[in-house]
């Protein structure tokens, strides 16, 4: 079952076996393989899938002895479960080893130092950390891809029992330019106050005309995103932005990196196509990624 989608009224009179059942003695061999083949890395998602795979484990047994399941038949059982670090490999060679009896006996050597907290649910993240006097905060994010936000009050927000702090980017005419920009914030003693307060801030926006995706923001009748606000613009490297030349939406990048000029590899093509040799152009995109330790304490 995912745990996410079933409501709790559903598990009247029923067992629920959480990852709590398999520890100190009752270790179970997915642990112990999933442990050994380094089938986690921030072991978020491990205890959901040291269930899953058990759950998979108990089938299996039951039906096939200690046959070996293929990689397929694993990745069908779990699929649904997802792990963000990317550690399928070592999963699913955890289960396949597992089910073919290669875990019965309490003997692995670990990959990790703090495999076996992860294994069994006890391992740490910030959710679980709740220290004396600690409060809950809360961001207010922008409804609108695009918008002027004329006027914060705050005032409602901050009067609130139980809200120990609000803030707001003081910056006046400030231009929201995604859904979820986040521009003001609440602490209070707990998440649902924090929730009531961040409802009570009142915001003005005066809504402004939105582009979507790379096509769209280079036609000419695009909105202009940032106009007469480049040196505001964000940047999703790491580190500082480098200077630019703005046309409208595109930003060209002034920096001289490695040696190679704005134009030079057009120049290498051109000469390459010239000389007769084969030419293979192609355009790729990616999204942008930013790494966010939000999992680890
Ligand atoms: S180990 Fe799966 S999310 Fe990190």
């Amino acid at each position: 079952m995912v745990s996410c989608l079933l409501p709790a009224h559903h598990l009247d009179n029923k067992n629920v076996q959480t990852i709590e059942a398999f520890s100190g003695e009752n270790l179970h061999p997915v642990q112990r393989a999933l442990m050994a083949h380094d089938g986690l890395q921030c072991g978020y998602c491990t205890p959901g899938f040291a269930i899953e795979g058990i759950a998979f484990y108990e089938r299996w047994r039951a039906e096939r002895g200690t046959e070996r399941p293929t990689r397929g038949d694993v990745a069908e059982a779990l699929a649904g479960h997802l792990c963000r670090c990317g550690a399928y490999a070592g999963i699913y060679e955890a289960l396949q080893a597992a089910c073919a009896g290669e875990f019965d006996s309490e003997e692995y050597t670990p990959q990790r130092v703090d495999a076996l907290e992860k294994v069994t649910g006890q391992a740490q993240y910030t959710t679980d950390v709740h220290l004396e006097g600690q409060l809950v905060g809360k961001i207010l994010r922008s409804p609108h891809p695009h918008a002027r936000i004329l006027n914060i009050d705050l005032s409602e927000a901050a009067k609130m029992a139980g809200v120990e702090a609000t803030a707001a980017l003081p910056d006046r005419n400030l231009i929201v330019r995604y859904v979820g920009q986040p521009f003001a914030g609440v602490a209070a003693v707990d998440e649902a106050t924090a929730q009531k307060a961040l409802e009570a801030i009142k915001v003005e926006y005066e809504i402004l005309p939105h582009v979507v995706g790379l096509d769209a923001a280079l036609q000419d009748d695009a909105p202009d995103v940032w106009a007469k606000q480049h040196r505001n613009a964000t940047s999703a490297a790491e580190g500082a932005t480098p200077p630019g030349h703005w046309n409208k939406n595109l930003r060209t990048s002034r920096m001289n990196m490695g040696g190679l000029n704005p134009g030079h590899a057009h120049k290498v093509v051109d000469n390459l196509k010239k000389q007769g040799k084969y030419v293979h152009a192609e355009s790729y995109y990616n999204g942008i990624q930013v790494h966010t330790a939000l999992k680890e304490k």
